[in-house]
């Protein structure tokens, strides 16, 4: 005797969407292979964009095109805005009081607000400004000596530590990271590891009596370095704090906002669990993301020589020559730039399905009906490549962005790497800010050459699934400085 759960929900209109029969116990589980955003998109296309996949004891919704995602993400926003909590990240309660776990509430809209209007608001990402270009420019100067010793660059490792610094000089004002220093440090080595965790299929989502065992270790590895990654941030925010209370000139960074709330919310849950968990969030949400988006856009531009040539064509025409640095000002002049990031984040959305949703109430969609607590993952991936949008969809060619009003701001539904409604990525501006202006700058000021006389048309551009989307062969390159050297 097992249980069946396709007999007791059947697929007729008014329940639930269909979906595929599962197998006893497990149900749909085994079907999500290594690659769930492709798996996603091929049963869509036998059960529809609206189907029901029962994973273990999680009953999932997937949706899987632009109209749905529109029900899902703009008409029943709210119905939808919950979230499905993974074991791994509720490491000392850390979902309580995050921002990109929590559910909504009074204290995760208090979290919500801060980000629109005192972190990354036009007025505070501008004043920020020096601080990027600062890192910007220290990166130019590492690339400009792998270009001097004619060696090639590890793009997305090269990313992650600009992404990770552009980051901690927004929040505490100084580095997190060496730079210079070609080995993993302590910070990029936690972060990867904690995204790992979160990253890998984890029996105990879908089986939940079987999270106090922890079969896989997951949670256990996940705490150790949570806890480290906490103690790190501890300290940093110690020295602020004493700063402060010494009288120390306030910067205006992320952290001095928090505190300042935090002071003025004393005795509230806005206490130190909650300005940490919102900084691991950022540091987890944000550099990742950043980086990979970097070398995915690298490399189709390395495996499209001409779109690579319009890119830096257009650069040449709108920077005062190559020794200028590219500053965020001119990003509005650069339209080609700015479509390649779009057609980027089209084809390699660094969160395939979003982060997973959860109906909140029971909610009727299409005329089925979708019970309270139903998970539901919007299949991102599968929309920005949907044959009845877009044409030629696995094609790399940032012209169709050109001239065209389609945006990422959540919108537009046939393109939502962002996500779209309550749920949008808050954290949008700075991450489109430090993709443009570190591709830019990387391409004013050097050409990129493919190692060991490989083809652009030999290039590896594959796939593999994890929290973020990233290329499964790493993407190497070799700078070629312009004559008289590195931008100044
Ligand atoms: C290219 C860069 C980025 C991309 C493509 C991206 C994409 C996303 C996506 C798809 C989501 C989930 C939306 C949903 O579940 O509906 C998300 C959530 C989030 N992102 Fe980003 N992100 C990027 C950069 C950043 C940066 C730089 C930060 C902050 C420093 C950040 C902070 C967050 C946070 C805190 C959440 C959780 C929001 C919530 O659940 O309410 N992201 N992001």
């Amino acid at each position: 005797m097992y249980f069946c759960w396709e007999k007791l929900v059947p697929n007729k209109s008014g329940r639930l969407p269909p979906g595929p029969t599962g197998l006893p116990i497990v149900g749909s589980l085994h079907k999500l292979g290594a690659k769930p955003n492709e798996a996603l998109t091929a049963l869509a296309r036998t059960h529809g964009p609206i189907m029901t996949l029962r994973l273990g004891f999680l009953t999932t919704v997937v949706v899987s095109s632009s109209d749905m995602a529109r029900e899902v993400l703009q008409k029943n926003d709210q119905a939808f805005a919950g979230r499905v909590i993974l074991d791994a990240v509720t490491v000392d309660s850390h979902h309580n009081f995050s921002i990109a776990w929590g559910q909504v509430g009074p204290y995760w809209r208090t979290l919500r607000r801060l980000c629109n209007t005192q972190l990354f608001t036009t007025q505070r990402l501008d004043a920020l400004q020096a601080l990027r270009h600062r890192k910007v420019h220290e990166l130019l100067e590492l690339v400009d000596q792998y270009s001097d010793a004619r060696k090639a660059v590890h793009m997305g490792r090269m990313a992650f530590v600009t992404s990770l610094n552009l980051l901690s000089n927004m929040i505490f004002s100084s580095d997190m990271v060496d730079p210079q220093s070609e080995s993993v440090g302590e910070l990029k080595e936690l972060i990867w590891s904690i995204m790992e965790g979160v990253g890998t299929p984890n029996i105990a989502d879908y089986f939940p009596f079987l999270r106090p065992l922890d079969p896989q270790g997951i949670k256990r590895k996940n705490i150790v370095q949570v806890r480290r990654l906490h103690q790190l941030l501890n300290e940093k925010i110690d020295e602020r704090v004493g700063a402060r209370e010494r009288g120390q000139p306030i910067y205006g960074d992320f952290i001095d906002v928090l505190l300042d709330y935090s002071d003025q919310e004393s005795g509230s849950k806005f206490s130190r669990a909650g300005i940490l968990a919102p900084l691991v969030d950022m540091y987890l949400a944000g550099s990742d993301t950043t980086a990979t988006t970097l070398e995915w856009a690298m490399a189709e531009l390395l495996h499209n020589p001409e779109k690579m040539a319009a890119a830096k064509q257009e650069l040449k025409e709108n920077i005062a020559g190559s020794m200028h640095t590219v500053q965020e000002s001119d990003l509005g002049r650069l339209p080609y730039l700015q479509a390649v990031v779009k057609e980027t984040l089209r084809l390699h959305p660094p969160v395939p399905l979003l982060l997973p949703h959860r109906a909140d109430v029971t909610v009727k969609v299409s005329g089925y009906v979708i019970p309270e607590h139903t998970q539901v993952l919007v299949n991102a991936w599968a929309i920005g490549r949907d044959v009845q949008v877009w044409e030629n969809p696995t094609a790399f060619i940032p012209e169709r962005f050109v001239g065209s009003n389609i945006d990422f701001k959540g919108r537009d539904f046939q393109y939502i790497p962002f996500g779209a409604g309550r749920r949008i990525c808050p954290g949008l501006p700075l991450g489109v800010r430090m993709v443009h202006i570190m591709l830019a700058s990387l391409l004013h000021s050097f050409y990129w050459e493919l190692p060991d006389g490989l083809k652009p048309e030999e290039m590896d551009i594959k796939d593999k699934f994890g929290v973020t989307l990233q290329k499964a062969v790493p993407l190497v390159a070799v700078p070629v400085k312009y004559l008289g050297g590195v931008a100044a």
